[in-house]
């Protein structure tokens, strides 16, 4: 280990302020003392001792910024964290969802850290025999969380709280440690996700159409503006009678952004604003909470000053702060003209409204008319392939299935079409088939990055581990010569950097050892 660093206030403020705008993690009042601490640290295992050199550094090496940030971020999380909540999913959230849906519920734990919540979601829906089969996805910007929740073995103190017929029925014990049973560790996926970063709702991260997701204990860190970013994300994320459930510590989202709140006996939870894209400004404007939903849940206590205890509840204003009245574009522009070009030779210039709602996030827009375009166009590749995103986009995953299938009769030779069948196919844990898919887009186009990490994430899934590994590798190979910030063909606006951290991320987690 090298010798103290020293720090000035500039050095930690600097680092502080590079911190907040790669991560959204804030650091004020005490917490300012442990980034500086953090700091210490993690230059110290860097073996560096000049501030500004670090600094550099941390911006272009994503390990670097990633082992700062594991110094800095809390990842407290624990088995069944939240009863109240958990058995309002078990108990209301999944019947109604299995009830609903002829496909597998789409679950996500964004910010999972260490596997808990998400195997606790896991659980939940092997007890409720209806949701056996819901893809269940676990994100978080930390490798070493997420590398030790693939390993998914466990000390008692995670298990706190969690009664012995849980325990005994789904964990091995080994020595001191509590090993999840390998069928539920199969039920979920981790991948590595920056929330803070425009990379969702999109095919190209898994990130769309989510029935359910919980966001907890992560936004508590973030600042005002990560916050509001984040949290019209995660709105825009779920299928339209979808759940966001946020920790109770976490500030509410009723007056931020555009959404519905609902009050249940376990706290707030939200859904989409009816009928449009929560990206959409209007509302927002007007200020407060569009609209309350109807209250399908048993009644929350009697409010103390005797209001009714059935009627949905308007959240207490929280002093946030909104930080700018106008929608902020998707800060890298889909890639569906690009792509498009390089397939069709250009989008035709009727398709130019199509793209520019896309790319303001109006997903219902683009489809509405790229649906229209269609039929009229003759079935340019580039319109189909803008409707089949936009429909996944906004979280219809059957419907953008049922366009890709039709986009594909007409193009039968189209690599990207054949991709997002590939992708489309695996969200619906037709693994294998998804996989078939991958290889037939790569035959098509053998530099097509995003084909490649399908595959990989279908043969991960499949449990192919070095199959899984080659196709990561590959995609990273062809990154490897792509500058970080340019945007990867087909990738949905993603830039090469952070497609290569993605397939490092996915890769590292294949060579680690599972208990
Ligand atoms: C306190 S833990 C919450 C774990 C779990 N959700 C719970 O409530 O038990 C917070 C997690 O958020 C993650 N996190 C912080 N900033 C993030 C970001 N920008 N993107 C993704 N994850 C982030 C941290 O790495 C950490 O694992």
């Amino acid at each position: 280990m090298t010798r103290m660093p020293v720090l000035s206030v500039a050095a930690v403020e600097a680092a502080a302020d590079l911190v907040r705008r790669c991560t959204g993690l804030a650091f004020s009042g005490p917490r300012h003392s442990a980034l500086r601490s953090g700091l210490v640290k993690a230059m110290q295992r860097a073996g560096a001792t000049d501030p500004g050199g670090y600094m550099t550094a941390l911006a272009e090496d994503p390990t670097l910024l990633d082992d700062l940030v594991a110094e800095l971020t809390v990842g407290e999380t624990y088995f069944f964290r939240d009863t109240d909540q958990f058995s309002l999913i078990r108990d209301e959230i999944l019947p109604a969802m299995v009830a609903r849906r002829a496909r597998p519920l789409r679950i996500w734990s964004a910010g999972c850290a260490t596997g808990e919540e998400p195997y606790t979601l896991a659980i939940l829906v092997r007890e409720h025999g209806g949701a056996r089969d819901a893809h269940i996805l676990g994100t978080d910007l930390s490798t070493g969380a997420l590398a030790r929740a693939w390993r998914a073995s466990y000390g008692r103190w995670s298990l706190r709280g969690v009664p012995d017929r849980v325990v005994s029925a789904y964990f091995e014990r080994v020595g001191d440690r509590f090993e999840l049973i390998p069928s539920l560790r199969a039920a979920v996926e981790f991948r590595y996700l920056n929330l803070v970063e425009d990379s969702y709702p999109s095919l190209a991260t898994g990130v769309c159409g989510m029935d359910l997701i919980l966001c907890r204990n992560v936004l508590i860190y973030f600042d005002n503006e990560a916050i509001l970013r984040v949290a019209r994300r995660l709105l825009d994320s779920l299928s339209d009678d979808g759940w966001l459930l946020l920790g109770a510590a976490d500030p509410p989202l009723g007056d931020i952004v555009p959404c519905q709140v609902v009050v249940t006996r376990a706290g707030l939870a939200y859904r989409r604003s009816a009928g449009r894209s929560v990206s959409l400004p209007s509302a927002w404007r007007s200020g407060g909470p569009e609209a309350r939903h109807e209250f399908p849940f048993r009644p929350v206590e009697a409010a103390s000053d005797g209001s009714a205890a059935n009627e949905p509840q308007v959240p207490r204003r929280r002093g946030i702060r909104v930080p700018e009245l106008t929608p902020r574009p998707r800060q890298s522009a889909p890639t569906p003209p690009a792509a498009s070009e390089a397939e069709t030779g250009g989008v035709p210039q009727d398709a130019t409204e199509v793209v520019r709602r896309y790319r303001e996030g109006d997903y219902a827009g683009a489809a509405e008319l790229a649906r229209r375009l269609v039929p009229r166009d003759g079935g340019d590749a580039g319109v189909w392939i803008l409707l089949v995103r936009a429909l996944a986009n906004r979280g219809d995953l059957v419907e953008a299935g049922r366009a890709c299938a039709a986009a594909l009769d007409r193009h039968r030779a189209s690599a990207e079409l054949t991709y997002l069948h590939a992708v489309l196919l695996g969200e619906a844990g037709r693994d294998a088939e998804a996989a078939e898919a991958a290889r037939r887009a790569l035959y098509l186009d053998r530099r097509l990055v995003v084909a490649h990490l399908a595959l990989g994430g279908a043969l991960a899934r499949l449990g192919d581990r070095d199959g899984a590994g080659r196709a990561f590798r590959n995609a990273e190979r062809l990154l490897e010569a792509v500058p970080p910030r340019e945007i990867v063909p087909a990738a949905d606006g993603e830039p090469a950097g952070r497609l290569a951290e993605i397939a490092r991320v996915q890769r590292a987690l294949l060579s680690e050892e599972r208990a």
